[in-house]
């Protein structure tokens, strides 16, 4: 597939007095899995809908396959969807379910039973073919779901906030299979969640959304390491951010911690997340830009322990250190020395 299976452009949606999506543009690979991450109401599902053709865009076009898809009704798009209720037919089994596509288009029979068993293996559900929705668990319907939406061979799938309603460890599972499934047939997928840890795990990028618009959108580690604004900063992860003012030739002074940084560009303020903060218990290391503080609480968090640090201006910082059993322990509370290096500082540009 040449130039990119996936395509919104300029895609605005209003709803009354809501807009739902503002010039909207997105781009997805071939074979690529991209997530929208954003909080509810941020217009995830009004894309997905948009893209998937059960709702039109008040302006602007999506295009599947370098096609545009204006006046192309949803059962022509070729697109599987998952949503996270199960949405299956109650009264078909397993196997009818995931039959169900292939009968629309007309597939004769033994092609229909074969792609059938192969979609169920696909899912490891072959062994439930005969039963009906309702004797299945969740993560079991989730996976009949699955099966019925990639047993046509779309060459894009479509999953809104498909695994919200399982819990932790079965999601955690399904969250590997779909991505195992994902890579194997080669498909395109443009993924819907709310939870940040979802996203991160399981995307080749993601898109942050925030009132119809996308905010950033980069690899996971990009994203992470190098949130643009104070809102991306704040929304993946824990962060602390800080204000800067100028400083002498190539830096800025962080009055929060006292301490000068060398820093180009026109950042308007820097974040650092919890776990880049090292305690230092000896000299500084080379490089290493060294301020003080005082603990004042800490939360254990199992393999991490989390610390307030009240800093000089009575602001509070958030460290995380590793419970390696190898880095200082310092008290619950008192005086500490935080050092961190240049390169984990991310400089934010104005929202
Ligand atoms: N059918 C609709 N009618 C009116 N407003 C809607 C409709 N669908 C979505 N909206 C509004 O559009 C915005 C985006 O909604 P949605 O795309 O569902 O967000 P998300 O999936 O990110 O939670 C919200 O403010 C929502 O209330
Ligand atoms: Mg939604």
């Amino acid at each position: 597939m040449i130039g990119s299976p996936v395509q919104f452009r300029d895609v605005t949606k209003v709803f009354g007095e809501t807009v739902a999506l503002k010039a909207f543009n997105l781009d997805v690979a071939s074979g690529e899995f991209v997530t929208l991450l954003g909080a509810s109401g941020s217009g995830k599902s009004t894309a997905l809908n948009i893209l998937a053709g059960f709702s039109d865009a008040t302006s602007g076009d999506v295009f599947i396959d370098n096609k545009s898809m204006a006046g192309v009704p949803s059962e022509r798009r070729n697109v599987g969807m998952v949503f996270q209720s199960f949405a299956l037919f109650p009264h078909l089994t397993v196997a009818d379910n995931v039959a169900y596509p292939l009968k629309m288009r007309r597939c004769p029979s033994d092609e229909i039973k074969r792609k059938v068993g192969e979609a169920l293996e696909l899912v490891q559900l072959s062994a439930l073919a005969g039963r009906k929705p309702m004797a299945l668990s969740g993560g079991q319907r989730q996976r009949v779901a699955l099966a019925r939406a990639v047993v046509f061979e779309p060459p894009v799938l479509l999953m809104d906030e498909c695994l919200s309603a399982l819990d932790l460890k079965l999601r955690e599972e399904l969250q590997r299979e779909i991505r195992s499934i994902q890579r194997n047939l080669g498909v395109t997928v443009v993924f819907v969640t709310h939870d940040q840890t979802e996203a991160l795990t399981m995307s080749d990028r993601i898109a942050i959304l925030e009132g119809g618009k996308i905010v950033q959108i980069d690899t996971p580690e990009r994203l992470y390491d190098r949130p643009r604004t104070r809102f991306v900063a704040d929304f993946i992860g824990q962060s602390n951010t800080f204000d800067i003012v100028p400083g002498p030739n190539g830096t800025v002074g962080v009055p929060d911690l006292g301490v000068d940084i060398p820093l180009h560009g026109n950042a308007v303020a820097i974040a650092l997340r919890p776990e880049r903060l090292r305690l230092v218990d000896g000299p500084a290391r080379p490089g290493e830009i060294v301020f003080d503080g005082h603990v004042e609480d800490e939360t254990f968090f199992g393999p991490v322990v989390a610390r307030s640090v009240r800093l000089r201006t009575g602001r509070l910082l958030e460290i995380r250190s590793a419970r390696s059993g190898h880095g200082l322990e310092p008290a619950p509370v008192g005086p500490i020395s935080l050092g961190f290096y240049p390169a984990d500082v991310a400089p934010l540009a104005a929202d």
